[in-house]
């Protein structure tokens, strides 16, 4: 945000990049502004004073390695950016994956090689689904159109379905 703010012809370049060339958002924020919006993001944080672990979160984010300690966060959100961008949730500038930092997986106690640990974790795309859909089941209760949602059941192809209950009736959600 402030880059495309206070820099817009420069970040308007970056993001040029990372669709016309390829490159990674990290490496044409590098290229084009001398700096990265994990570098600026934690200035900012620092500037508003909020605690040393966001500031650290912040910087590391994406190279969660070079921190020192026992702050989990900057691993947990280099995963989760990992994940989202594999799966293609959300718009992270361009197509260009970033590299997993296996020093994010070693934070959770996982040690395998890195393919291997995410072949693991994209196993769990199905129940991951059922939960995104099971938060969505949500919204819409908090809206009004659904009573309940009660335990996903797993169809006979393998898909996990959560149901609502809607005017004493239990659906599945995408029926
Ligand atoms: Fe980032």
């Amino acid at each position: 945000m402030i880059l495309s703010q206070y820099f817009p012809n420069e970040f308007s370049e970056v993001l040029e990049l990372t669709h016309s060339e390829g490159m990674y958002i990290g490496q044409a924020e590098v290229q084009v502004l001398g700096l990265t919006h994990a570098q600026v993001g934690a200035w900012l944080v620092e500037k508003w004073n909020l605690p040393q672990e966001l500031v650290d979160t912040v910087s590391y984010h994406h190279t969660p390695r070079r921190l020192r300690g026992g702050n989990q966060m900057p691993s947990l959100i280099h995963l989760a950016d990992f994940l989202c961008r594999h799966e293609r949730i959300g718009d992270g500038g361009g197509e260009c994956l970033p590299k997993l930092d296996p020093a994010a997986l070693r934070a959770f106690g996982i040690h395998e090689e890195p393919r291997a640990a995410l072949n693991r974790i994209f196993d769990y795309g199905p129940l991951l689904q059922a939960g995104m859909e099971k938060a969505d089941a949500f919204t819409r209760m908090a809206g009004g159109e659904a009573e309940s949602v009660e335990t996903p059941v797993q169809e006979s192809d393998g898909r996990v379905i959560p149901r609502v209950k809607r005017r004493g009736t239990t659906q599945g959600l995408r029926s």
